[in-house]
């Protein structure tokens, strides 16, 4: 069943035919129509106009309106050209309004431009979507010529939830800063790095909700399908008229490794293009730095280091480096745009970090090959523990076979989100996979599939083993 927001929010077609799409009342600009304005009214939610072409409305109109508690109004699909000029007037407006407090102005025009965004994830016609992102790439980019520090706050650097549209804004204004830092006098190109953050992951199109936000594991059918979106928004946009090449790169290249361990083609080093590399720092900054329902945000210098951890593995150093110096500058600035630093993440306890393990930089896949030379690659703070924890044997080495599928009680010495150091009274094999039981808050009980990466005798008869969490969930 659809929620009632979800149903407001929808595109909504007549009985005739024709079909609306949902403009929300903040968007509307005071001005002489150039468009029609529906509204849903009775028990049968008719859509029925409500003011036409060449009518003005004003402020007691929203006032009148917002008061019946309408929050939504409705426009014919094929006056979207029309629409879209006038919110990006209406945004530029509210972008320059000196009355108004710059949180306020940075709400409604990152709300706006979310919303775009979002009927680009939803619109029937993929080319008309890719119309509406264009035109927030434009004014994006002019902004950001304008050259104040005003349109860097429209990164949201505070604790904002990870959901794909608040995150493509972000990449977005992301990519168009780091542009801006590396090629200072080619502003066309910072549109296309602006447009390629906005549509990155526009291939999620169609996956539904519930497994992109999914807490804990993905099953492998979820991940192949969370896998398939780089390819999926490339042959999307391809089929789209006039899409620039750096946002095609940016599209189908954002989840590739310097090391050749990403996806979808494992590509290497200088085959990953400027544009890809740009996108993936942004990309994983933006996914780290988010709140997540199973955690709080990450501080921006906290994600930083995240990043940095692993150097040459993922991101191009470079371009980690650069936007490492315009994130700290932004701090210098303001730095109450930020979750501060230096507070631990709210739910930093065992349950926290163990819903967490999935999200790691290292970008850990059910399918990814164990690394055997430096063992210890565990890049997290470790969380010192010490309680008994059941595990089970999934596929065993070479010792041991009694034990195949059987249970045993090893004891948990230390925890970060990639994985943990345990003990057992029997020696483990490297590449021995695990279930383990792992208590969380109150009273539950998380099943975590491990691999062994280390082993070493602690004592006459005791092993300590370095495991890693084996885990499915992507990163941005
Ligand atoms: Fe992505
Ligand atoms: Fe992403």
């Amino acid at each position: 069943m659809p929620t009632e927001a979800a149903a407001t929010t929808a595109i909504q077609e007549a009985p005739s035919g024709t079909r609306y799409f949902p403009v929300p009342l903040e968007a509307i600009d005071n001005c002489v129509l150039e468009m029609d304005l529906y509204l849903k009214t009775g028990v049968r939610e008719t859509i029925v106009l409500y003011r036409g072409i060449g009518v003005p409305f004003n402020e007691e109109h929203r006032e009148r309106l917002a008061e019946q508690k309408i929050t939504f109004l409705y426009v014919p699909m094929h006056q979207h050209k029309a629409y879209r000029r006038m919110l990006t007037q209406r945004l530029d407006k509210v972008f320059h309004d000196p009355q108004m407090k710059r949180e306020e102005r940075t709400r409604i025009v990152r709300a706006s431009c979310e919303r775009m965004v979002e009927e680009a994830m939803l619109f029937p016609d993929p080319g008309m979507a890719v119309a509406g992102v264009s035109d927030i790439s434009e004014q994006f980019s002019a902004w950001m010529a304008e050259g104040s520090e005003e349109f860097s706050y429209l990164l949201d650097m505070s604790a904002h939830d990870f959901y794909t549209v608040t995150h493509m804004v972000n990449v977005g204004v992301g990519c168009g800063l780091l542009a801006r830092e590396l090629r200072p006098d080619e502003p066309e190109l910072h549109q296309q790095f602006i447009l390629g953050g906005l549509l990155h992951d526009i291939g999620k199109r169609g996956i539904p909700e519930a497994v992109l936000n999914k807490e804990g594991r993905l099953t492998p059918e979820e991940w192949l399908l969370i896998k398939a979106h780089p390819l999926k928004g490339y042959k999307m946009l391809t089929a789209t008229r006039s899409v620039p090449e750096a946002v095609l790169e940016m599209t189908r290249d954002h989840h590739e490794k310097l090391d050749g361990s990403g996806y979808p083609a494992g590509l290497r080093g200088d085959d990953i293009g400027l544009a890809a590399r740009i996108c993936a720092v942004i990309d994983v900054y933006d996914a780290i730095s988010a709140q997540r329902p199973y955690r709080g945000p990450t501080p921006p210098r906290e994600t930083l280091r995240i990043m940095g951890e692993a150097p040459g593995q993922h991101f191009d150093p470079v371009i980690l480096q650069i936007w490492t110096d315009i994130v700290e500058r932004l701090l210098e600035q303001d730095a109450s745009r930020a979750v501060p630093d230096g507070k631990e993440p709210s739910n930093l306890t065992l349950d926290g970090l163990v819903q967490d393990a999935p999200v790691n930089v290292v970008g850990i896949a059910t399918d990814a090959p164990v690394r055997k030379e430096g063992a210890d690659r565990r890049v997290y703070p470790r969380f010192d523990c010490n309680v008994p924890i059941k595990a089970r044997f999934i596929w065993q080495g070479k010792q041991y076979r009694s034990l195949k599928g059987g249970t045993l009680t090893v004891r948990a010495k230390d925890i970060s989100r990639g994985g943990m150091l345990i003990e057992a009274g029997v020696a483990l094999t490297l590449n021995d996979v695990l279930e383990l039981e792992l208590p969380g808050l109150k009273g539950t009980i998380q099943k975590r599939f491990v691999r062994v990466v280390r082993i070493r005798r602690s004592s006459e008869e005791r092993w300590e083993a370095g495991v890693r969490f084996i885990a499915s969930r992507p990163v941005g």
